[in-house]
Order: C-alpha cells, then sequence, then structure tokens
C-alpha cells in the first residue's frame, strides 16, 4: 500500500480508502450475517494496509466501522464520517449538527472523528452550510471532537461541482470529497488544480459505478452518447467500448484501469472503494496499487470523453 499526505491536514493516508457507504454499503443489505461480513471486510482492508475509512450517519455503517476497528490503536486509522444536513427551516440546525455528532461519535465508539463531513450539499444549500453550520462545525473542532472539517458534493445533482467551485474560492474546508471517474474527468480541470494550490485534501468518490463495473451498462451509455452526438460513431466500438484499454493498456478488467485512472490523476489523495465482494476488494487494492495507464491510453481516454461534464458514472 501506497501512503500520502491528505493537504494541509498532514495526516498520513493510504490512498485506497474504504468507503463504507455507496451501492454495496459493506454488502450490508445482504442477509442476516451481513454485519459480521461488514466487519470481515474492514479487517481485511486493514490488513492490506488501508487506513482511511469513510462512512456517514445516513449510511448506518458506522457501528460495524467501530466494531471491526476496536482493539486497533487509534493512531492506526484515519475516521471520515459526515451529517446529514438538516432541512434550512429546522428550529436549531446547530443543536442537530451537535447531536449528529455525538450520535456518531457513540456509535464508532471513539472520543474524536478525523474528518468530519457535511454530507452531499447542493449548489442550494451552499448558503445554509456555510452561514448556519460552519460555525458549529468549528466549535466542535475547538473542542477536539473533529479534527478536521470537510464537505461533499451532490455529484448526481451537481455533476459540474458547482457548489465546490463556489465554496473553494473561499477557505472553509480542510478536505473535500469529489465525484471523478474516466466518464466524467470535469474536476481535473476545475476542482483539482484549486485543492491543490490551497492545499486542501482530496477524496475522490464515485471512481466507479454501474456504467464502469456493469458491460452492459456500458454499452447503453456509450450509445447514448453516440446518439447524443458527444461521441462521433467512428471513434469508439459500441459493442466494446473499452476494448483499446485492455488490448493496450496491460489491464485486466474495466475497474481495475477506472481505479487506476483515477489514482494517477494529479489532484487525487485518496480514491475510495466500496464492496461488499472480499475478492473485489482485494482486486480493487490491487488496481489502486498498480502503475498509472499508458499514455496512449490515457490519451485516447480524453479523446473520448475528455470533455463531458454531466456524467456520473451510474
Ligand atoms: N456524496 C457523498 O458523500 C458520497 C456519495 C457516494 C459515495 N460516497 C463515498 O464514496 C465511497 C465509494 O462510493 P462510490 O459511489 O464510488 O461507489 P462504490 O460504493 O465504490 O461502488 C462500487 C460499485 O462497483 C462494484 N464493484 C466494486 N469493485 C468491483 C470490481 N472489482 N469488479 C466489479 N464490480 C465492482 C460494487 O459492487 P460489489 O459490492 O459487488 O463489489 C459497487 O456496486 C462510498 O462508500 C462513500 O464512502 C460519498
Amino acid at each position: 500500500m501506497e501512503y500520502t499526505i491528505l493537504g494541509r491536514t498532514g495526516l498520513r493516508v493510504s490512498v485506497a480508502g474504504l468507503g463504507c457507504g455507496g451501492p454495496s454499503r459493506l454488502g450490508l443489505r445482504d442477509g442476516s450475517d451481513a454485519a459480521e461480513h461488514a466487519v470481515g471486510l474492514i479487517k481485511q482492508a486493514l490488513d492490506l494496509g488501508v487506513n482511511f475509512f469513510d462512512t456517514a450517519q445516513s449510511y448506518e455503517t458506522e457501528p460495524v466501522v467501530g466494531k471491526a476497528l476496536r482493539g486497533t490503536a487509534r493512531d492506526k486509522f484515519v475516521i471520515s464520517t459526515k451529517k446529514t444536513l438538516p432541512p434550512p427551516d429546522h428550529s436549531n440546525p446547530e443543536r442537530e449538527v451537535r447531536r449528529g455528532l455525538e450520535r456518531s461519535l457513540k456509535q464508532l465508539g471513539l472520543d474524536y472523528v478525523d474528518v468530519y463531513h457535511l454530507h452531499g450539499v447542493e449548489p442550494k444549500d451552499y448558503r445554509f452550510a456555510k452561514e448556519r453550520l460552519m460555525p458549529e462545525m468549528r466549535r466542535l473542532k475547538e473542542q477536539g471532537k473533529i479534527r478536521f472539517i470537510g464537505v461533499t458534493e451532490g455529484f448526481v445533482q451537481d455533476p459540474q461541482h458547482e457548489m465546490l467551485q463556489d465554496s473553494l474560492k473561499e477557505d472553509l474546508w480542510d478536505v473535500v470529497m469529489v465525484g471523478f471517474n474516466l466518464l466524467n474527468p470535469s474536476a481535473g480541470n476545475t476542482i483539482f488544480p484549486v485543492t491543490q494550490r490551497k492545499q486542501v485534501g482530496t477524496l475522490n468518490m464515485f471512481a466507479v459505478r454501474r456504467a464502469l463495473s456493469q458491460p452492459k451498462r456500458l454499452k447503453e451509455l456509450v450509445r447514448e452518447l453516440v446518439d447524443q452526438g458527444k461521441i462521433p460513431r467512428a471513434a469508439v466500438n459500441t459493442d466494446e467500448p473499452l476494448d483499446f484499454v485492455r488490448a493496450n493498456g496491460n489491464v485486466a478488467t474495466v475497474p481495475e484501469a477506472a481505479y487506476r485512472y483515477c489514482r494517477h490523476t494529479p489532484g487525487v489523495d485518496v480514491v475510495l472503494f466500496g464492496t461488499g465482494n472480499p475478492a473485489h476488494l482485494q482486486e480493487n487494492i490491487a488496481a489502486i496499487s498498480k502503475p498509472a495507464l499508458p499514455h496512449a491510453v490515457l490519451r485516447k481516454l480524453t479523446k473520448l470523453f475528455g470533455n463531458l461534464d454531466h456524467l456520473t458514472g451510474n
């Protein structure tokens, strides 16, 4: 496992971070022994050198994260968790943030979290988040219950990163979580140059979703792009759109290519991957540990998808 420094936080983090939400939620949806299975996945990740774990109040995976990490020295892992935004007309949103953190700490069995984010802040919520919630986040940081303050974007609603572009003009966040993948690399132009300059720690979500893990969905999506005139028909094999990556990239699978693409993009500190499958967990860590894709493959990916900024990869 390789490690890096998470921007201004100075935290030493694994470049592969275990996402405990996303579509898989550590497999927590699947059956009665799912919690034990999830604990096993987290321990497997720890054994393979992962020290960064991202969870959230809304994922309901904080208890299994807490359980899996019990007994591990506190300085051997970094916990990132998140507060769902109270509605703007909430009578006491500050108290709601405070209570949210207390609940997360209790479920995780910890005295502090390393990074506490406001979760999925859409452009319409940004002012409320900044004016009403940030002061409370700062108080919690002063009290030592949060080491660093973060924000995650609502990538599905905001694939062009409007909220982050706006908020990065100010100096609010120690860490941000950004949607980025080879089908929507727009953060590479609009977000990463700023986070690098301001030393804001940067977490990559959506590296692999449906389109990059399910061949049928990828074909469908690429055909849509061709029909919409967003990719020239002659430029792509619509039956196997990423065949050139496997042929020329020394790459075994599309998810491998997708994770390597993100890992080696300047500005990405931690690539988050989520899974309920121990074999995928191992494969994904191996992929994130491999070298960058060859230049010729990167050039072709840029030619096909480099200007797209509307997809999520779902
Ligand atoms: N706004 C937010 O704050 C926000 C939103 C989304 C995500 N996140 C964070 O980012 C983390 C990552 O989430 P994500 O959205 O990027 O999605 P993800 O949870 O990483 O989902 C990956 C998907 O691809 C599949 N997959 C993974 N590895 C694979 C492999 N090697 N081969 C084939 N299929 C594979 C998984 O299914 P299997 O279970 O079968 O492997 C899953 O369906 C989340 O856990 C969460 O921590 C945050």
